[in-house]
C-alpha cells in the first residue's frame, strides 16, 4: 500500500522532468549547429567579451578549427583564465591571445587599438560580443558619462569597429560579425534622449513599467542599425556586415536582473526555452566563419540562417544614428 503511494508521490514529478525533457529536446532540434568545418589557419579573429558565454564558445570553436583569437576582455585575469581552460581542452588548437579592452572607456579603446595596429597587420573577423544588460534602476554610466547600454553596447562597439576598419579592409575578404538581438524588434531611438535620462529616472523611483530592459532593447536595435550603415559603407572593400541573434541562452548576462530563486522558479520555462551558451554560439560562428554566406552583406542571422526581422528599418533613422555617434564619439561626453 505504503510502496504503491510512493510510485504516485514520485510519477508526477517523474513525468514533468520526462515532458520537459521531450520538449526541451523537441525544441533544440531547431537550434541548428554551425557545420561549417573549414581549417581557420592564418585567419585572425577578434572577440569582445570572449571570457564568458557566447563569446567564450565562439572562441572555443573558433580555436578548435586553429584559428588565432584575440580574447579583448575587459578583466584581463578573466581572459587568461578562459584562455588557460581552452588551452587544457584543445591543446593543438590556434592561438590564443588575451588584451585587455574596456568598451565603457573610450581610453581603453584607443590604448586598445594602438596595441593590435603595432601587434598585427590585419584583422580578418571582428566580433562586437560584448555586452551588458543592467537593471535601469542602477543608473550606471560609461567613464565618459553615457548610459551603460548605449556606450557599452552600441557606442563602444562603434568606436572600436571604426578605428579598426583599416585593419579589416587589409584583411578582404574580411567579417565583421554584429551580435545582436532579436529584442531589437522591441527597441526605439529617441534622438532626444539617448541616454534615456526619462526611463532611468522612472526606474530609479520605482516607477517604470514593462517587463523588458529599454535600455538593452535599444542599444540591440543600434546594433542592428549599425551593421546595416556599416554594410552600405563597406559594400566596396570586401568587408562583409552580418548582424545575429544567439538565441536566448543561459550566460552572465542576467547575473544582475536574474536572481537565483527566478531561476528555480521559472525553471520548467528556462529548461524548455534557454540554450546553452555553445548552442548560442553556433549563429556566431556561423556568420563569423562559413564561406555560404560570404559576399553577402548587411543581413540579420538566426539559428544560422537568414532571419528578417518585424521590425521596420528606416534610412534617415540608420543615417542619423551614425552621424550622431560619431559626434558624440568626438565630443567624448553626452551632448
Ligand atoms: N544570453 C542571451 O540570452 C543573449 C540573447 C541575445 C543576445 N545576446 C548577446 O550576446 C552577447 C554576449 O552575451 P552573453 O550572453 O554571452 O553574456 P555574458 O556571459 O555576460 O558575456 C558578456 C561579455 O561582455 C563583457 N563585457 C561587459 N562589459 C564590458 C566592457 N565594458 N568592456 C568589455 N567587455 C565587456 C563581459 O565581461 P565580464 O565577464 O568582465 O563582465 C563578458 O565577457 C551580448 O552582446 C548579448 O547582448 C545574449
Amino acid at each position: 500500500m505504503v510502496s504503491q503511494q510512493l510510485i504516485y508521490a514520485a510519477a508526477v514529478p517523474v513525468s514533468v522532468v520526462l515532458a520537459i525533457g521531450l520538449i526541451r529536446r523537441w525544441r533544440s532540434r531547431k537550434w541548428a549547429k554551425c557545420l561549417s568545418n573549414t581549417c581557420l589557419r592564418g585567419k585572425t579573429f577578434l572577440i569582445t567579451g570572449a571570457n564568458s558565454g557566447i563569446g567564450l564558445e565562439t572562441a572555443k570553436g573558433l580555436v578548435r578549427r586553429k584559428g588565432r583569437v584575440i580574447f579583448a576582455c575587459r578583466d584581463i585575469a578573466k581572459a587568461k583564465q578562459a584562455i588557460t581552460q581552452i588551452r587544457a581542452a584543445q591543446p593543438t588548437g590556434g592561438e590564443l591571445i588575451p588584451m585587455q579592452l574596456d568598451l565603457a572607456s573610450f581610453e581603453s579603446i584607443e590604448n586598445f587599438v594602438e596595441v593590435i595596429k603595432a601587434g598585427f597587420y590585419k584583422i580578418d573577423v571582428l566580433i562586437n560580443n560584448a555586452g551588458v544588460a543592467i537593471p535601469l534602476k542602477k543608473a550606471l554610466k560609461t567613464k565618459e558619462g553615457f548610459e551603460i547600454h548605449f556606450g557599452v553596447n552600441h557606442l563602444g562597439h562603434f568606436y572600436l569597429t571604426n578605428l579598426l576598419l583599416d585593419h579589416l579592409k587589409k584583411a578582404a575578404p574580411s567579417r565583421i560579425v554584429i551580435v545582436s538581438s532579436t529584442l531589437h524588434e522591441q527597441g526605439k531611438i529617441d534622438f532626444d534622449d539617448l541616454n534615456l535620462k526619462k526611463d532611468t529616472e522612472l526606474a530609479v523611483q520605482g516607477k517604470l513599467k514593462g517587463r523588458h530592459n529599454p535600455a538593452y532593447n535599444n542599444s540591440k536595435l543600434m546594433n542592428a542599425y549599425f551593421g546595416r550603415a556599416l554594410a552600405d559603407r563597406l559594400k566596396d572593400y570586401g568587408v562583409d556586415v552580418y548582424n545575429c541573434c544567439p538565441g536566448f541562452c543561459y550566460t552572465n548576462l542576467f547575473r544582475d536582473s536574474i536572481r537565483w530563486y527566478h531561476y528555480i522558479l521559472m525553471a520548467p520555462v528556462f529548461l524548455m526555452f534557454m540554450r546553452t551558451a555553445k548552442q548560442g554560439s553556433e549563429t556566431v560562428v556561423f556568420c563569423a566563419s562559413d564561406y555560404s554566406v560570404e559576399g553577402i552583406s548587411g543581413r540579420f542571422y538566426r539559428d544560422c540562417a537568414e532571419y528578417s526581422s518585424k521590425y521596420q528599418f528606416n534610412k534617415e533613422v540608420e543615417e542619423k544614428l551614425w552621424q550622431v555617434s560619431e559626434e558624440l564619439v568626438k565630443a567624448r561626453r553626452p551632448l
